[in-house]
């Protein structure tokens, strides 16, 4: 399998070719099929620069079942693979990415709220949407299958909560919503932490995925529909050096002044304040 490059192609048909259980984690936000037409009036409209942002939804729906069921096959028991999409609505009735996502093989190990400050692309008939979700979605390891509880997240990630707060991209704008770097660096250091492997991304538009799996020491592979972005990606992964200042931004969000079983040895619930008094020397907390 060819590794650390972007293959030119659709997604679907390119993850067919790719072998079993041989990536370790993955991350993707796919086209979230909110149509060209009717895009309100506070953002510009998302135009892919080949592929389409409206299609049938039942027929888009399908089209995402497949991709995430080969994904499963590809990624390695254990693997995860994590999946940005958003609430949309389609005359008055919600569509929520669980609908489909439940249906595919995958364990939805949690589902998590990018809460992402600023957005604008709904009118007056709700409060304003500034979330997206990320579905961690993980293959059970071999023998676990009918109790997937999973790997537990190591101590140093322990202050992450299932809510994300990561402001969205501002520099790249070559390529409709990408990602901001923290939140794929966040997902793949979560679960890979110190160990190295293979990260996908099958629609990588700028690659800002493969950047935070670069930067992270891991092997890479995206597939992109569009040559031009791909060119563009590929450009940027050579460079990637650059945005390591944000990585580490990132990282440093990735420490504990106590681990998960020390606090549990303290008996203490809640961090912060209570680990400062856990602290310190006995007589000092008396008061
Ligand atoms: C939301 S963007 C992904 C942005 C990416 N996360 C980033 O950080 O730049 C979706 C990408 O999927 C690509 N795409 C759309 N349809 C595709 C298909 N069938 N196969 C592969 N890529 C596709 C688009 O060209 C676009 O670059």
């Amino acid at each position: 399998m060819k590794k650390d490059t972007i293959i030119i192609g659709d997604a679907l048909t390119v993850l067919r070719t790719l072998p079993d259980n041989s990536v370790d984690v993955g991350v993707t936000s796919p086209p979230y099929n909110k149509g060209e037409r009717d895009k309100g009036w506070l953002v510009d409209k998302v135009i892919y620069d080949i592929a389409s942002d409206r299609k049938d939804e039942v027929e888009y729906q399908e089209e995402q079942i497949n991709v995430l069921n080969e994904l499963y096959r590809i990624i390695k028991p254990g693997g995860s693979f994590f999946y940005n999409h958003k609430l949309r609505w389609n005359r008055g009735w919600l569509i929520h990415p669980y609908h489909w996502v439940s249906k595919t093989k995958w364990v939805i190990r949690q589902e998590i709220i990018w809460q992402r400050k600023i957005a604008g692309n709904i009118r007056g008939w709700r409060f304003w949407q500034v979330d997206e979700r990320v579905f961690w979605l993980c293959k059970p390891r071999k023998g676990e299958e009918n109790e997937p509880i999973g790997e537990e997240l190591k101590p140093r990630h322990a202050k992450l909560t299932s809510i994300w707060q990561i402001r969205p991209e501002d520099k790249i704008n070559w390529v409709p919503d990408p990602f901001p770097l923290a939140l794929p660096a966040r997902c793949i250091y979560s679960v890979m932490d110190e160990r190295k492997g293979c990260v996908i991304d099958p629609y990588a538009g700028s690659g800002t995925t493969l950047v935070a799996a670069k930067l992270l020491g891991h092997e890479f592979l995206g597939i992109e529909i569009s040559e031009e972005y791909t060119k563009k990606a590929l450009e940027r992964l050579l460079n990637a050096e650059r945005e390591k200042k944000r990585l580490l931004e990132e990282l440093k969000l990735h420490q504990v002044e106590l681990t998960f079983q020390e606090r549990k040895q303290r008996g203490i619930a809640k961090p912060r304040k209570t680990i400062k008094k856990a602290l310190a020397p006995k007589q000092e907390r008396m008061f």
